[in-house]
């Protein structure tokens, strides 16, 4: 077990990181009036875990699982039940489950009288290595992914890999999209994912989701909400990831993550940013994990990236690795970046 202390400005956040932090930290959470927002799935699986760890008469809201989920209807459902539960401003929002589910709680938690305490129980790879820690809380609108939404820190977020154990084999992958990224952005994590010989393996996940916490712990120290470009550095991926999610629909975040870090690298190298090995020695981490569609209609996906949150005046934004622990922001025109990524599909993306 270790602790990894993110100092942002508004909040020192604790997270509690490997195996048996769950025991040992969740009851102390029992004792703080917490309410549990989960989703069906999680309910499903962990109910009895629930309920002998934070009593049988906790208070709880389950809502469907998935992603279509995160909305204005679900955030308000969740604030009317606090209200109904008299939750208390000295109570704590514990949000247990994925990315959704902690990004929809935060928010939750963040707007019920101004504010109340928040801890993050992540139970998806990727809400483990990312979305629980940094404070990033929102909800969908308007077909626009994460339109509605603020900055609230947890006071506590515990990382216990036991909740990997039932999770499918699809959602390691779409953690794997993440801890990708990390790699693109660190050096110590690219050269681990490159000498991993199983990085699905338990003993690994476990120890990369650390140094990508760390990561991201460091980074949000120096730009909590997303003001200096130090931040955004963490959207490596995402412009295209986004915008092929918002079309498409079909696959899940994690791997819209890979998929459009694949092309953003293909639009890297035409512009000459990165160099080829790096760009191939990425690219076949990546192919560990899936295989890159081809769109036909990309040309309309790409449409959707102009509500990207990084994009200014009428370019489109994009992070990608220059080098082993180096990224940087190239900005496109419209035509240019719809383009490339129509290339980049027609020449079997490499
Ligand atoms: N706030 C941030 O900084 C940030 C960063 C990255 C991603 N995100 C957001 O995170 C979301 C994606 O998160 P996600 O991939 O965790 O999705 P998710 O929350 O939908 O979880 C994926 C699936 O796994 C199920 N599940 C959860 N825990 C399980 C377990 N232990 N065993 C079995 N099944 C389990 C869920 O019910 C769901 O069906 C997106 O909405 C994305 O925008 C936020």
């Amino acid at each position: 077990m270790e602790n990894i202390i993110l100092n942002a400005q508004s909040m020192k956040s604790i997270i509690h990181c490997g195996k048996g932090t769950f025991e040992k930290y969740a009851k102390e959470v029992a004792n703080k009036n917490p309410f549990i927002v989960t989703d069906s799935n999680v309910y499903k699986l962990y109910s009895d875990l629930i309920y002998s760890t934070f009593g049988k008469d906790v208070r709880i809201f389950v809502f469907p699982a998935g992603e279509k989920s995160k909305n204005s209807n679900t955030l308000f459902n969740i604030l009317k039940a606090f209200t109904k539960g008299e939750l208390k401003r000295s109570g704590t929002v514990v949000a247990l489950g994925g990315g959704v589910v902690g990004d929809i709680a935060g928010l939750a938690a963040a707007l019920y009288m101004r504010g109340v305490h928040l801890v993050q129980i992540p139970t998806t790879l990727l809400s483990q290595v990312d979305s629980s820690v940094g404070g990033k809380t929102a909800v969908d609108f308007q077909n626009v992914k994460n339109l509605l939404g603020t900055f609230y820190q947890p006071e506590q977020v515990i990382v216990d890999p036991m909740f990997l154990k039932t999770l499918p084999k699809r959602e390691i992958r779409c953690g794997l999209g993440e801890i990708i990224k990390y790699g693109a952005l660190d050096s110590k994590i690219y050269q681990k994912l490159i000498i991993a010989p199983n990085i699905y393996a338990d003993e690994f996940l476990s120890s990369i989701t650390y140094d990508c916490i760390l990561h991201k712990a460091k980074v949000v120290e120096g730009d909590e909400r997303d003001v200096n470009g130090l931040r955004k550095t963490l959207n490596l991926g995402h412009t295209t990831g986004h915008a092929l999610e918002l079309y498409y629909k079909r696959k899940s975040h994690g791997e819209f993550v890979l998929i459009g870090m694949y092309y953003e690298l293909y639009i890297a190298e035409k512009k000459g940013v990165i160099g080829k090995d790096y760009s191939s020695s990425l690219k076949n981490l990546i192919l560990k994990v899936l295989t890159p569609p081809a769109y036909p209609d990309i040309e309309e996906a790409s449409k959707f990236a102009k509500f990207d949150k990084k994009n200014v005046a009428d370019g489109v934004s994009i992070i990608v690795p220059e080098r082993e622990g180096k990224s940087c922001e190239i900005i496109l025109s419209m035509a240019e970046y719809t383009k490339l990524l129509k290339e980049c599909s027609e020449n079997g993306k490499s």
